[in-house]
C-alpha cells in the first residue's frame, strides 16, 4: 500500500488554451488522488495576460507568495495577441521570466519522448525515429535572456552571461539524470564563436571527471540542430544554456508530432516548489475551441507526480491510459489526420478518464 500524501498544487491556468488544456490535467490529478487515497488540494491564481487585466501586472504579489506556498505550481500557457504591444518588460512573457527568477528555477528538463500511437505524426520517417528518447535539461535562470537589455532608437543589445556556480549547478542535474538513465550527456553550445560558451564548456568538462560513469561528448549548437533531425536516436541527455535549449525544444518537440505533446519541469534547489508546463504556447486561435490537445499539461501532470510527489505507479497509471486512448484511434482535431476518430480536448480528457475506470488503481503496489 503506497503512503496517502496530501499536497497543495497552485494552478495558474494562463490565457489561449491555457486554461483548457490545465483544466484537463486537473481533472485528471482528481482522478488520480481520490483512486489513490491522496488528498490534492488546487489553488487557482491569475497569471500572464490575464492578470495584466485583472490586477495591471503578469505576476501578482498573491500568486507568488500562492506559489511559494505550495508543493507544486501547474502551468498553463501565457501571451496572446491582445498584449503584444506592450513594452517587453511589461507583458506576460515578463510574467514568466520573473516567476522563474522569483522561484529560483534554474534547471527546465523537456522529455522527448515519442507516444508508440503518434509515431505516424511525426515529420521524419520512421527509420530515423527508432529508439527516439531523450532529454534536454536547458539551464533556466541565466543567459542572454537575463542579462542587460538596452534598446535605444538605433541600436539594441543583449548580454550572454554564465558564471562557473551557474553552469555547474545545471551540469550536476544532467550528469545525474544521464547516470540514471543511458549515461551519456551531450552538452551543446558555441565554444568556437562565445566566450559563454567557451566556459560553459570548460565547466562541463571539468565536472565530467566526477561522473566517470557518463560518457561525455560536445556539440556546437549548429550541428546540434542539425544532428536532432538526422540521428536522433543517438541522444540520450542534452544539456545546454537558456537560449539555445529554448530553440533546440521547439525542434525536438516536433519530432514527436506536435510540439502539444511535451511537458516540462523546471525546479531549483531541492525541497523548493517545482514548476510544471506544457512547452506549447497559448494558441490564440485554437482558445476557446475545445480543439487543442491537453496533453503537454496532461504529461505536466504526470510528470508532477512522479518528479515532485515520488508517484510513479500513479503517473504510470494515467500515462497508460492516455496511451489506451490513442492506441484507440482518438485524436484532438490539432493533431488529428484523416482516419482518427476526432473528439474535443474535453471528450479526450472524458476517455482518459473512462480508461482509469477500465484499470482500476493498484493501490497494493
Ligand atoms: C518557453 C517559451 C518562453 C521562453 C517564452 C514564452 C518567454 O518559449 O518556455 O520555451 O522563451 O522561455
Ligand atoms: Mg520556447
Amino acid at each position: 500500500m503506497t503512503t496517502a500524501l496530501h499536497r497543495t498544487i497552485a494552478v495558474l491556468p494562463g490565457d489561449g488554451i491555457g486554461p483548457e488544456v490545465t483544466r484537463a490535467a486537473v481533472q485528471l490529478l482528481r482522478d488520480c488522488a481520490s483512486a489513490f487515497g491522496h488528498q490534492f488540494e488546487f489553488r487557482e491564481y491569475p497569471f500572464g495576460g490575464h492578470a495584466i487585466d485583472r490586477c495591471g501586472v503578469p505576476l501578482p504579489p498573491e500568486t507568488l507568495a500562492g506559489c511559494r506556498a505550495s508543493d507544486a505550481v501547474l502551468l498553463g500557457a501565457i501571451g496572446g495577441p491582445r498584449w503584444e504591444s506592450l513594452p517587453l518588460g511589461t507583458r506576460p512573457e515578463a510574467g514568466l521570466l520573473a516567476i522563474r527568477k522569483e522561484l529560483g528555477l534554474y534547471i527546465n528538463l523537456r522529455p522527448i519522448r515519442l507516444r508508440p500511437a503518434l509515431r505516424d505524426i511525426s515529420p521524419l520517417r520512421p527509420e530515423r525515429l527508432a529508439d527516439c528518447d531523450f532529454e534536454i535539461v536547458r539551464e533556466l535562470a541565466g543567459d542572454i535572456y537575463f542579462g542587460e537589455h538596452k534598446m535605444s532608437q538605433d541600436k539594441a543589445s543583449d548580454v550572454a552571461e554564465y558564471s562557473v556556480a551557474e553552469i555547474e549547478r545545471v551540469a550536476r542535474y544532467a550528469f545525474e539524470r544521464a547516470g540514471r538513465r543511458k549515461g551519456h550527456l551531450t552538452s551543446v553550445d558555441k565554444a568556437n564563436v562565445l566566450a559563454s560558451s567557451t566556459l560553459w564548456r570548460d565547466t562541463v568538462t571539468a565536472l565530467a571527471r566526477a561522473y566517470p560513469h557518463v560518457t561525455v561528448d560536445h556539440q556546437y549548437v549548429d550541428n546540434a540542430s542539425m544532428q536532432i533531425l538526422l540521428r536522433p536516436a543517438q541522444f540520450d541527455v542534452i544539456l545546454t544554456g537558456n537560449m539555445f535549449g529554448d530553440i533546440l525544444s521547439d525542434e525536438a518537440a516536433a519530432l514527436t508530432g506536435s510540439i502539444g505533446l511535451i511537458p516540462s519541469l523546471s525546479r531549483g534547489r531541492p525541497g523548493q516548489p517545482a514548476l510544471y508546463e506544457p512547452i506549447h504556447g497559448s494558441a490564440p486561435t485554437l482558445a476557446g475551441k475545445d480543439v487543442a490537445c491537453p496533453l503537454g499539461a496532461i504529461f505536466s501532470a504526470t510528470l508532477m507526480l512522479r518528479e515532485s510527489f515520488g508517484l510513479a505507479v500513479e503517473s504510470q497509471w494515467i500515462e497508460d491510459a492516455v496511451d489506451r486512448v490513442l492506441e484507440q484511434g482518438y485524436r484532438t482535431p490539432d493533431i488529428a489526420e484523416p482516419a482518427s476518430r476526432r473528439v474535443g480536448g474535453s471528450e479526450f480528457t472524458l476517455k482518459i478518464r473512462a480508461e482509469l475506470d477500465v484499470a482500476p488503481a493498484r493501490r497494493e503496489l
